[in-house]
């Protein structure tokens, strides 16, 4: 992204179209490069700054998200920590139909294409299963690798990941399965689980997700397994890819075949016959759509004959012989009962509908999101209007259109606060960019003088993320927080040490001796906390996970970086460049870590904070290594670690990882797989070692 891109907030909806398209193409391109070329030509920073100013603007925008935005398509979170996997055969998507009348083109042109004239094609109509797809490779039976789509050709491994499903089996059931096979399908979440699953997280204080979908995305690509294991995903077989032999000869029998290995098949597959079949079938699964349990999002026409299927072939991405009919966005009308202002932790304030509980597609909705101010003026919406509300997939919930023939005669247009809903109530301004320019975003300016944003940070502190203080989840904080035990961070260390105040816990409903003994135990297990943990929980704006490691590997301890910091708030020139200087760090962490540590509030909770821990110094880079101060590439399928892991591990010893091969680079380690990198490194004349060699290297 250039320095110059103006600030998502300033942008109008055409700008924003136009620039999602342009990013949409740049990161599939990207994407391109990283996986079938090995050979990006952007830094992992760039390319999540990319990413993350295509979430910037598809959070201001919602309504623009497109269903293979790269925010939602696998290929876009291509991350470090799982190594690739060349599928046998390419995943491919399916083109889209939306309306009867392209349902019935399909069906002419395929015997167009077959010259098939008067006779009647049978297809399946399976339900399109709003997940995420997955190919399992079984040898002789054995479930040897499971990947992620990737980008079609390449994805990501994740066997270990996939084994944990009790839907997918680790050894093909029955007989008859090809020596080899790809077998693939959808992994989802189903609407029950999908509940619990939030509620627990909201429960512990964690961030919930906005759909099963996305839930099952997070629950799936997860570097511990075991996560993976307690979420309870689900898995759905319906297509294959490589095959050693043929194993039916109609998609129905290889779906029959599926569900003999010990697959769930979807039980709401149709064999249908003709035009007058596949209208039909969507009627009928849209009819069962709300009684499914679990998300489905249209449906699958695919030619049952599997020698039909070959004669069609591909155009381009996807075959000939399938479509995918998806349903229209689900819309359902009810009454805004009232708006709502929401305080984050940042003190952004935005308008939430809150509306008469409606089923939308099978999920209750009772709130939807109004954006900000313009477009509360834009549409117009009042409170005790009728609203269209529609649920798009992953989208959240939105109110379309006011019905204005409703309108109950006395609704007044709705008065946007000019005063935060906090008890400061401090006057809401429209904020300015650094450059000036007028954004849509409204902010409490209160900072920690807000109990909103007090509360939401106090949140933020305990996450798991951050200081991941285990029992003490939202509803105990807001309980503390009310009576006035902890108010700042340094409270809850505070609390801690206080047997007065603990044994006044005793008295109160629920606590008994072992859980207060538990609480103390575990935020007494918080207070050695690493660097990273401690710039992250702060909540500095703009200061994420990976920048605040960034950060505490630069300064090394809290003293050096606290030191930096109030230099910064004090536009020091120096420790200004110093901070810009790092990787990931640009004007807005600097004016966010400037803005945070010029109030003297924010100081005070800092150092108070800080007296109540035990900070350890950051990883200090070894010198006294056979690599330290090598720079390294890692190129090709790692068998022995993950690519996190090995580059972790080179980084402890004091080599710098580097996704490049240059004049620059000393050691390139290249597995299975390897490409122009070990072009590049031989054309260089640089030192390149096996997995094995280099593992010895290290010791
Ligand atoms: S068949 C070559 N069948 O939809 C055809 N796909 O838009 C391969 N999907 O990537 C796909 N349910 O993730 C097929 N019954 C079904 C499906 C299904 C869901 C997903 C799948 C695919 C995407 C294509």
């Amino acid at each position: 992204m250039p320095e110059a891109a103006p600030p998502v907030e300033a942008l109008d909806e055409a700008a924003a179209l136009a620039e999602l398209t342009r990013l949409a193409d740049d990161l599939a391109a990207h994407d391109l490069r990283y996986y079938q070329d090995q050979a990006p030509t952007i830094s992992d920073a760039d390319y999540d700054a990319l990413k993350r100013r295509n979430n910037d603007l598809e959070t201001r925008f919602p309504h623009l998200v497109r269903e293979n935005s790269p925010s939602l398509t696998v290929g876009a979170k291509r991350s470090e920590s799982f190594a690739p996997v060349v599928h046998g055969t390419p995943m491919l998507s399916l083109d889209n139909a939306f309306s009867d009348e392209d349902a019935i083109e399909f069906d002419a042109k395929i015997k167009r294409f077959l010259r098939l004239g008067d006779a009647v094609v049978t297809y399946t109509a399976e339900p399109k299963i709003d997940g995420l797809s997955a190919s399992l490779l079984y040898v002789d039976g054995v479930l040897t690798t499971g990947a992620t789509r990737g980008d079609g050709r390449v994805g990501e491994d994740i066997t270990a990941n996939l084994r944990t499903l009790s839907e997918i089996p680790h050894r093909l059931a029955g007989s008859g399965w090809p020596k080899r096979v790809e077998v693939r399908g959808e992994v989802y979440l189903g609407h029950t689980e999908f509940a619990a699953l939030n509620a627990a997280a909201e429960a512990a204080g964690d961030k919930t997700y906005a759909n099963p979908r996305n839930a099952a995305s997070g629950s799936l690509r997860q570097i511990d397994p075991g996560i993976t294991a307690a979420r309870p995903l689900r898995f759905f077989a319906y297509a294959w890819g490589e095959i050693s032999a043929p194993f039916a000869e109609t998609q129905s029998e290889a779906l029959t075949a599926l569900a003999a290995w010990g697959f769930a098949v979807t039980p709401q597959t149709a064999t249908v016959h003709g035009p007058e079949g596949l209208l039909a079938a969507y009627a009928a699964l849209e009819a069962q759509r709300p009684h499914l349990g679990f998300d489905i999002d249209g449906v699958v026409y695919k030619v049952d004959r599997l020698d039909w299927q070959d004669r069609l072939g591909f155009v381009s991405r996807s075959p000939r012989w399938a479509i995918a009919r998806k349903f229209p966005a689900e819309q359902a009308r009810t009454i805004l009962e009232a708006i709502d202002m929401q305080v984050g932790r940042t003190g952004a304030v935005t308008p939430v509908a809150r509306l008469r509980p409606v089923t939308v597609g099978g999920v209750v909705v009772e709130n939807a999101t109004l954006h900000n101010a313009d477009e509360i003026a834009r549409k117009d919406v009042r409170i005790g209007d009728t609203v269209v509300v529609q649920r798009a997939g992953d989208v959240i919930p939105q109110i379309v259109e006011v019905v204005l023939a409703e309108r109950p005669a006395d609704a007044e247009p709705f008065a946007y606060p000019t005063h935060c809903p906090c008890p400061l109530s401090t006057p809401l301004a429209r904020e300015t960019t650094t450059a000036g320019v007028e954004t849509v975003v409204r902010r409490c300016t209160g900072e920690f003088a807000c109990p909103f944003q007090r509360i939401e940070h106090l949140k933020h502190f305990v996450s798991r993320r951050a200081f991941d203080i285990e029992g003490l989840g939202v509803k105990q904080l807001l309980a503390f927080f009310d009576e006035g035990v902890i108010k700042e961070p340094a409270d809850i260390f505070r609390l801690a040490r206080d047997e007065a105040a603990l044994a006044t816990l005793l008295d109160r409903q629920g606590y008994g001796e072992t859980s207060v003994r538990n609480l103390k135990a575990s935020i007494e297990a918080r207070r050695t906390i690493a660097l990273d943990r401690f710039i992250f929980a702060l909540g500095v704006r703009h200061i994420g996970e990976s920048t605040a490691l960034v950060l505490a590997r630069g300064y090394g301890d809290v003293e050096t970086f606290l030191a930096a910091m109030d230099r910064v708030a004090e536009r020091d020139e120096e420790a200004m460049a110093e901070l810009d200087n790092f990787d990931q760090v640009g004007k807005a962490v600097i004016e966010a870590a400037a803005a945070y540590f010029g109030e003297d509030h924010n100081r005070r909770i800092v150092q108070a904070l800080k007296a109540q821990l035990m900070v350890l110094d950051a990883e200090r880079p070894k010198t006294d290594t056979a690599v330290a101060g090598k720079t390294v590439v890692f190129t090709g399928a790692l068998e022995r670690m993950t690519r996190d892991e090995a580059k972790a591990r080179a980084e402890s010893l004091g080599a710098k990882v580097a996704s490049s091969v240059s004049k620059k680079t000393d050691i390139v380690v290249a597995g299975p797989g390897a490409g122009s990198k070990l072009k590049t490194a031989a054309e260089l004349g640089l030192t390149v070692l096996t997995e094995d060699e280099w593992l010895a290297l290290i010791g």
